[in-house]
C-alpha cells in the first residue's frame, strides 16, 4: 500500500530547448531542430520497495515539454536507445502521413527518425507518445509521453494566465510489483486501470500554489483510464468548487464554460482556469468519481492531487476576469446523412472496428475520404459494457451527437473542437470533420492502449481520387 499520498512535490518536466535554430534569409520562416534520446532509467517510487524501471523521453516521464510558436516549423530526432522498436506520434498535429507516427513505421533500437512538425494549427495542448505496433500501451506506460504545446500569439489578447501560472499536468494511472518495479501491461487483453493514481509521473502529489488564477492543462495519458475530476476543499464540505473549462484537445473553445466535474478520457486534452484566491492558507484537493465508466476502483483511486493555497501573490499578471468568450469556432458545414459507420467491438476475445482488425493488413484500409471532403462519421459503442475512446489522426472533429448511452455531449465537448471522443457503453457518437489538408494513410483506433494493440485500429486512406 502507497503510504505517502500528497507527500511529494509535483514534478513539472522542463522545456526542451532546441539544438540549432535556423532562418530562412529570402522568407524569414524559422525551423527549429531537436534531438531527444529515448533510454531508460528509474525512479523510486514506493520508498520502502526497489526502483521501477522506466523507459523514456530524455530519460524523463513525462518527457521534456516542447513550446512551440505558430508558424515556426520543427524538425525533431528521436534517437531509440531502449529496447523495444519505437513510433513516435504528435496527437494533435496534422503532420504529413511519413511523420504521423504510423504504428508498422518503427526505429528499432540503436537507430533514429527525424520528425517535420508544421505548427501551424490554431494554439492547442498536444502531446507525443509512443505508437509502435502492439507495444505502444508498454512503451507509453513505461514512460515514452510528454506535452507539446503549441502556442498561437493570437491568444495572448485574452490574459489568460501564462508562465508558471499555465501548468501541464498529465494525469494517469499505474500498478506495481511487490518488488517496486512497475507491473506491465504487455500480456493484458483487456485493460491495466492501475491502483496508483500520477499526476506528471508522481503518485498523488501536492503542488504549492498562490491564492489567484490557474490555467491547468489536463491530459489523460492513463493507458485504460477514464477520470471524472472534482476539486474540494480540505475540510470536506462535499462541495464541488466550480472551475471554467476554456478549451479541449484543438484547442479554445468558443468561450468558457463554467462546471464542477470534468470528466476526461484516454488522450483527451482539457484546459481549465481555477481561481484559488477564495482559499488563501487553506488546501484544495483535486478528486476523482468512483464508479468513473466500466473502471476498476482501489483504496486512493478516488484521490489524485493536493493544491496547498499560499497566502501571497507574486505577480498579477493575467489575473483578470476570464474573457465571457473567445474566437467563434470554424466548423465544418452541417450534414445530416451519415456518410460512415463504424461499430467497435469484440470478437473471439480481440478488438475490433466493424470486425476487421489492424493485422488484417489487405483490410484494415476502411475508408477512402476525398480530400478536402466533409464526412460524418457515426461511431458505434458495439461491445457491452467495455468504454472506448476513438481518436482519429489528421483532423479536428466536431462532436455533432451522442445517443442510446446514458450521456448527452457534454457541454465543453460541444463548445469545441476535439480529436478524441469517448464512446460509453452502448452510445453512438456523430463526428463531424473535412479530411484535409493532406493526402495519406492515417490510423483511428481506440486509444485505451491495450485496446489498440489488441487490434481494435484501422487505417483510412485520404485521396484525391472519390471512393
Ligand atoms: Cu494518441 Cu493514434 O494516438
Ligand atoms: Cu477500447
Amino acid at each position: 500500500v502507497y503510504k505517502e499520498i500528497y507527500a511529494r512535490p509535483l514534478p513539472i518536466p522542463p522545456d526542451k530547448v532546441p539544438k540549432h535554430t535556423w532562418t530562412n534569409s529570402t522568407t524569414g520562416q524559422i525551423i527549429n531542430y531537436y534531438e531527444v534520446d529515448i533510454k531508460p532509467f528509474q525512479q523510486q517510487v514506493y520508498s520502502n520497495l526497489g526502483k521501477a524501471n522506466l523507459v523514456g523521453y530524455d530519460g524523463i516521464s513525462p518527457g521534456p515539454t516542447f513550446r512551440m510558436e505558430r508558424g515556426q516549423e520543427a524538425v525533431v530526432r528521436f534517437i531509440n536507445h531502449g529496447t523495444l522498436n519505437s513510433s513516435v506520434h504528435l496527437h494533435g498535429s496534422y503532420s504529413r502521413a511519413p511523420f504521423d507516427g504510423w504504428a508498422e513505421d518503427t526505429t528499432a533500437p540503436g537507430q533514429y527518425k527525424d520528425y517535420y512538425y508544421p505548427n501551424n494549427q490554431r494554439g492547442r495542448t498536444l502531446w507525443y507518445h509512443d505508437h509502435a505496433v502492439h507495444h505502444t500501451a508498454e512503451n507509453a506506460y513505461f514512460g515514452q509521453a510528454g506535452f507539446y504545446i503549441l502556442h498561437d500569439p493570437a491568444e495572448d489578447r485574452f490574459g489568460l494566465p501564462a508562465g508558471k501560472y499555465d501548468v501541464p499536468l498529465t494525469i494517469s494511472s499505474k500498478q506495481y510489483k511487490s518488488n517496486g518495479d512497475l507491473f506491465s501491461p504487455a500480456s493484458e487483453l483487456t485493460s491495466l486501470w492501475g491502483d496508483v493514481i500520477h499526476m506528471n509521473g508522481q503518485p498523488w502529489p501536492y503542488f504549492k500554489v498562490e491564492p489567484r488564477k490557474y490555467r491547468f492543462r489536463l491530459l489523460d495519458s492513463a493507458i485504460s483510464r477514464s477520470f471524472q475530476l472534482y476539486f474540494e476543499k480540505d475540510t470536506k464540505t462535499g462541495t464541488k468548487l466550480p472551475f471554467k473549462v476554456i478549451a479541449s484537445d484543438a484547442g479554445l473553445l468558443s468561450g468558457p464554460v463554467t462546471a464542477t466535474l470534468l470528466e476526461i478520457s484516454m488522450a483527451e486534452r482539457y484546459e481549465i482556469i481555477f481561481d484559488f484566491s477564495a482559499y488563501a492558507n487553506t488546501n484544495v484537493t483535486m478528486r476523482n468519481n468512483r464508479d468513473v465508466q466500466a473502471d476498476e476502483d482501489y483504496n486512493s483511486t478516488d484521490k489524485v492531487m493536493k493544491f496547498i493555497v499560499g497566502g501571497t501573490i507574486t505577480d498579477t499578471t493575467n489575473n483578470g476576469e476570464v474573457p465571457a468568450v473567445f474566437d467563434p469556432l470554424v466548423l465544418p458545414p452541417p450534414k445530416t446523412n451519415v456518410d460512415r459507420t463504424f461499430k467497435f467491438g469484440r470478437n473471439n476475445g480481440e478488438w475490433r472496428v466493424n470486425g476487421v482488425s489492424f493485422s488484417d493488413v489487405n483490410n484494415r484500409i476502411l475508408a477512402k475520404p476525398k480530400r478536402g471532403s466533409v464526412e460524418l462519421w457515426e461511431l458505434q459503442n458495439d461491445s457491452g459494457g467495455w468504454s472506448h475512446p476513438v481518436h482519429i489522426h489528421l483532423v479536428d472533429f466536431q462532436v455533432v451527437s451522442r445517443k442510446d448511452g446514458k450521456r448527452p455531449v457534454l457541454p465543453y465537448e460541444a463548445a469545441g473542437l476535439k480529436d478524441v471522443v469517448l464512446l460509453g457503453t452502448n452510445e453512438k457518437v456523430r463526428v463531424l470533420a473535412r479530411y484535409a489538408p493532406w493526402d495519406g494513410v492515417y490510423m483511428f483506433h481506440c486509444h485505451n492502449l491495450i485496446h489498440e494493440d489488441h487490434d481494435m485500429m484501422a487505417a483510412f486512406n485520404v485521396s484525391v481520387l472519390p471512393d
